[in-house]
This record gives C-alpha cells, structure tokens and sequence, in this order.
C-alpha cells in the first residue's frame, strides 16, 4: 500500500481526505518572568494529519502537548510558522468568512465559559446565522428551534441565559451554535471534560446521532481513553508536538506500537472507568517544549531507547495499520516492543 505523507495508510476506498494537514509547525515566544529574554517554545513539530469524511479521529496526549494548538491551527485560528491546513482541497486561509464557517466549527470543552452570558439561548444559537446574514430573523428562529430540537433542548429555554441552564444544556447549546450553519467537519476540543460523569455519556451519544444524522466528520480531541473506545474510529497519539502514532482505534488501542502509546494504554488500565489518564507512569517529567530532546523526543522517557534514538529523530513508517514514529516498533504482529 502506497504512503501518504500524513496518517496512515490510504484507506481502501481511496477516498480524499475531506481536512488534511501537512507538516505544521507552530513556535510560540515565551518570556520567562517579568524580565526575562524571549525563548521559542515549539508547540507543533512537523504535525500531518488526515480526516476521512464521516470518520471520528481521536487526538490523544497527555496536557501540554499540543492538541489544543492544534485544533485552534487546523480552524485558522491560530497562525502557524509553515505548512498548510487543507479543507477539501483548499488552504484554509483562502477560504472566506461564509465557505470557512459552512465548512468547519469548534465545540469547545468549557460551556461555562464559552456562551455569551448576557445572551439568551436563542440568541446564542442563532448568532452565526445572524453574523454571516442568513435568513430573515423568523426564519433564523425557526433554524433555531429546529436546532434545539435536534441536539435536546426544550423549547422552554430559547429565552433563558446561561446561567438558568445545567451543564450539559448548556454544552447542547455550544452544539447546536456549532451546527446550525451545517458544517462538514467539527473540531471538538475535550467537549465533554467540564461534565459530570453521568451527563458525558449523554453528550457523547448525542455527538454520535448528530454525526450519523447531518452527515458530520470529527476531530475529537481527547484525553480519556474510555471516551476514545466509545466514539473514535482512528486514533492519533501526540506526544511533544509531534504525532508519533495514528492508526485504527483496535490496533492502537490493543496492539500500541509506540512505547509511548504503550505506556499510556497500560496506565489507562490501572485506572479505573470513567476517569482521566494519563500519568502515564514514566520516569521523568513532562519534557520544556523550550528545550526538546535531541533524536527521537520520547528518548528520555523511553524504556527501550538506544543510542540512534537519542541522536537521530525517527521517519513515520507503516507497521499493520498504523503509521508510527519510532526506531523501536517492531513490523511484526508477533514481535512486542517491549
Ligand atoms: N498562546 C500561547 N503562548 C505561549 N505558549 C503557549 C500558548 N498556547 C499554548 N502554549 C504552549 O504550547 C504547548 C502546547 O499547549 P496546548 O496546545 O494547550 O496543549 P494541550 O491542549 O495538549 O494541553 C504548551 O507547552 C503550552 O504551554
Ligand atoms: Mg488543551
């Protein structure tokens, strides 16, 4: 099977990818205390990625090492150093305001934070559609209502705030804002981490039916793996700025290559449902994105480094299904990397 640059191997029905990512590299300048000279932190190295219309790609890591860099470049809001994000097949920078917002929308993990507390409901839902001028405003209302209904939200609320709302209404609210100018794909940043355990569920079912019914694609970023078994169909694994593993979410969940990924499996393990990982229970801490490693990024952590991987930095290779970054992995089935 052919190579793609990005995630993996082509899939078999050689569909495009509807979002594709290609060698991404973002650095922000970081000024350590109040006098403190300016240092680059480089919070995405090289990162290429593919969505595949339809499909739930889970975007794993453990705090701090990327994801979220990533979900606001791949929405354009974020500048990014090089590389370019291409929503079918156009860079995400030429596209105008309307195409863009048809096109892609965030859901964002906090919906405390993220409504407009001085706006009701109705109000909130219906703000793209009144920014980009779309419909008259009863048929916004309608859009509206219509909306409500479909991500569960009676109808009582179109003139309630915010704060009159529980939780998981209020993140319903954040879905149908997202939804209501149809997009293709959505960027889900933790969506569901600011919930109580027993509304998450509801939530994620809600993302799945909504996903079937308009025909929607997901990048789902994540860091709870049962959230990973329950919604994703591929998973990529970042760690340090870099994707160092992506394949079907069976292989990576239940033959990891990366040790890395290995590492993460076996303390989700240890835990038990429902809760966060990872500490991912390797020596060292999380490494200064302002000073990464020499080689392979891992290297400090890793239980099976050797000499190559402490000075050269691995190429992403194919093994099973999966496109892994290390020198280490074994290409057999049979063969562990431990
Ligand atoms: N606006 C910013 N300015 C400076 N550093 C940032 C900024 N946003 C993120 N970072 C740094 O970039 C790295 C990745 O952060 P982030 O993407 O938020 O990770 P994650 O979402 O995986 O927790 C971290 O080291 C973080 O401190
Ligand atoms: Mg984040």
């Amino acid at each position: 099977m052919e190579a793609r640059v990005a995630t993996g191997p082509v899939p078999a029905d050689g569909k495009e990818p509807i979002l594709s990512v290609e060698q991404v590299n973002c650095t922000f300048s970081v000024r350590r205390g109040l006098f403190g000279k300016r240092k680059p932190l480089k919070a995405l190295n090289n990162i290429s990625l593919d969505l595949r219309k339809g499909e739930v790609l889970a975007l794993v890591g453990e705090s701090g090492c990327g994801k979220s860099t990533l979900s606001r470049t791949i929405m354009g809001l974020q500048e990014s150093d090089s590389g370019s994000v291409i929503l079918n097949g156009q860079r995400i920078e030429n596209l105008p305001p309307l195409p863009r917002a048809r096109m892609i929308q965030p859901i964002f993990q906090d919906p405390y934070s993220s409504l407009n507390p001085r706006k009701t409901i109705g109000e909130i839902i219906a703000k793209p559609l009144a920014v980009h001028s779309i419909g008259t405003r009863q048929e916004q209302r309608a859009q509206v209502e219509q909306m409500m209904e479909l991500v569960g939200l009676p109808r009582r609320v179109f003139n309630s705030f915010p704060d009159q709302l529980s939780g998981g209404q209020r993140q319903r609210a954040a879905i149908g804002r997202a939804l209501i100018m149809r997009p293709e794909v959505v960027i889900c940043d933790e969506p569901t981490s600011a919930l109580d355990v027993s509304v998450q569920a509801q939530i994620l079912n809600l993302l799945l039916d909504l996903r079937d019914e308009l025909d929607l694609t997901y990048l789902f970023v994540t860091h709870n793996l049962s959230v990973v078994r329950h919604m994703a169909d591929r998973v990529a694994v970042m760690y340090l700025g870099e994707i160092v593993e992506c394949g079907d979410r069976d292989s990576v969940l239940s033959r990891p290559r990366h040790p890395y990924t290995k590492a993460l499996m076996d303390s989700a393990l240890s835990i038990s449902p429902g809760r966060e990982i990872p500490d991912p229970g390797l020596d060292g801490e999380f490494p200064n994105p302002m000073n990464r490693p020499s080689g392979c990024s891992f290297h400090p952590r890793c239980p099976i480094a050797e000499a190559q991987c402490r000075e050269q930095a691995p190429r992403p290779e194919i093994i099973g299904s999966s496109l892994v970054k290390c020198w280490k992995a074994q290409p057999s089935d049979n063969q562990s990397i431990n």
